[in-house]
């Protein structure tokens, strides 16, 4: 035991949190990202992760990647704003503005090394582009949407509203006793997931765009779990909704259905510039290695070519299916037409247990507990790629309902 009071103090946490079913365990994969993963030696059936499209270990994204560090070698070397900011980082950016050219005009992309920070890009300039900001902002928002709101709140002068979620009237009677319209230094900004990456259920992004219309906010859409699954071409779910407007404020990631690592922002071209200007999680950091930018130009052409909409159809053939045949009384499904299919199980106990369970059957699907989630309604978050077939659902599907009858027999 050590004798530094901190390091004890830190562990009794820590055992508080085991004692409380809330503390996290790493788990390491051994091997490439894939439906099957290996771990502690053995492979086991995974449905958890946001590798959507299955792209994570596309073969010509590979070869694509080992072409980009032949071209650009393997670090940036600086921040984008010294000389970091590589033809790959330049090329991809053209191509994500292009995604979203038919629903923001005068788009321009930025490009970041991950969606975290994109979102505390987004929000922390914007809340200093004026004097004040009124912040609308759904109750099951990400945690990095939250944290960007906090710390623009910690800079400037933020008063922030947190509506219930997707709650369109309680939105509506906060933006109305708020009118901004004639006061020139007060930005109204509304920030919603696009899917809800807990529940997998979609806002209502038309009525969102509405009520910024209606009220002069602008509206902030972070479509991390959207983009490449959402809409015909999968350009997430501005397409998805056919809604167009430099009111929005679009960001995606590319760690998931992109299969690599990485987010984007696509707004006004005079947003992008003050982001550029401003955010300090985009300026001061190491500008993401060009291969893999190089790389990613591959997914989105796949994303955009006959194999990502094959994939698209695939996966929501999995997701109609599952929906269909998976009957439980004990446990909740949530309603959802996206990949993230969650099914509520309340305790942290039965959710931890259940984990367990499914482990013993060949099966990866780790327990989602608060403060993920709000208390109370610890989960399965079961995510479906268009990597599975019909058979590994089907095999998930039995090996719930087996977990859910031996439960309700004891
Ligand atoms: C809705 C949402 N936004 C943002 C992020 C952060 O993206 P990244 O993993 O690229 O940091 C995630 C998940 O990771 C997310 O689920």
């Amino acid at each position: 035991m050590t004798s530094n009071r901190f390091i004890r103090a830190i562990e009794n946490q820590i055992t508080d949190l085991d004692s409380k079913t809330l503390k996290r365990v790493l788990k390491t994969i051994q091997g490439p990202n894939d439906v099957i993963l290996k771990i502690d030696g053995k492979d086991i059936l995974s449905f958890c992760s946001n590798d959507y499209l299955g792209l994570s270990n596309h073969p010509d994204i590979k070869s694509a990647i080992k072409t980009g560090l032949d071209h650009f070698g393997i670090g940036s070397g600086a921040s984008h704003l010294i000389s970091g900011h590589s033809q790959a980082h330049v090329d991809l950016e053209k191509k994500l503005a292009s995604f979203q050219a038919a629903s923001i005009p005068q788009a321009k992309a930025l490009f970041l090394s991950t969606g975290y920070m994109a979102n505390l890009a987004c929000i922390t300039a914007l809340c200093a582009s004026h004097e004040n900001t009124i912040i609308y902002s759904d109750e099951l928002n990400h945690a990095s949407l939250i944290d960007g709101i906090r710390l623009a709140g910690a800079q400037s002068h933020v008063e922030k509203h947190i509506y219930p979620h997707d709650d369109l009237v309680q939105l509506e009677s906060l933006l109305s006793t708020k009118p901004v319209a004639n006061n020139q230094n007060t930005l109204s900004l509304i920030v919603t997931d696009g899917v809800f990456s807990m529940d997998g259920d979609m806002a209502d992004v038309k009525g969102l765009l509405h009520l910024a219309q209606k009220y002069d906010a602008l509206l902030l859409i972070d479509d991390a779990h959207g983009f490449g699954v959402l809409g015909t071409k999968g350009y997430g779910i501005l397409e998805e909704n056919d809604i167009s407007s430099d009111r929005i404020i679009y960001m995606g990631t590319l760690g998931k259905a992109a299969g690599i690592s990485g987010a984007f922002i696509v707004a006004h071209e005079s947003i992008t510039e003050w982001i550029i200007q401003k955010a300090r999680s985009y300026i001061y950091t190491t500008a993401a290695p060009p291969a893999l930018s190089y790389g990613l130009l591959t997914s989105l052409n796949i994303i955009d070519a006959q194999d990502g909409a094959k994939r698209r159809v695939h996966l929501n053939h999995l997701i109609t299916y599952f929906k269909k045949n998976i009957t439980l009384k004990r446990w909740k499904v949530v309603s959802s037409n996206t990949p993230i299919q969650p099914i509520i199980i309340g305790s942290n106990e039965e959710a931890l247990k259940i984990t367990e369970e499914l482990k013993k059957l060949g099966l990866y699907i780790p327990a989602i507990r608060p403060p993920t989630v709000p208390v109370n309604t610890a989960r399965l978050r079961i995510t479906f790629s268009a990597a599975h077939s019909i058979e590994q659902v089907q095999y998930l599907i039995n090996s719930l309902h087996q977990i859910e009858a031996e439960l309700e027999s004891i």
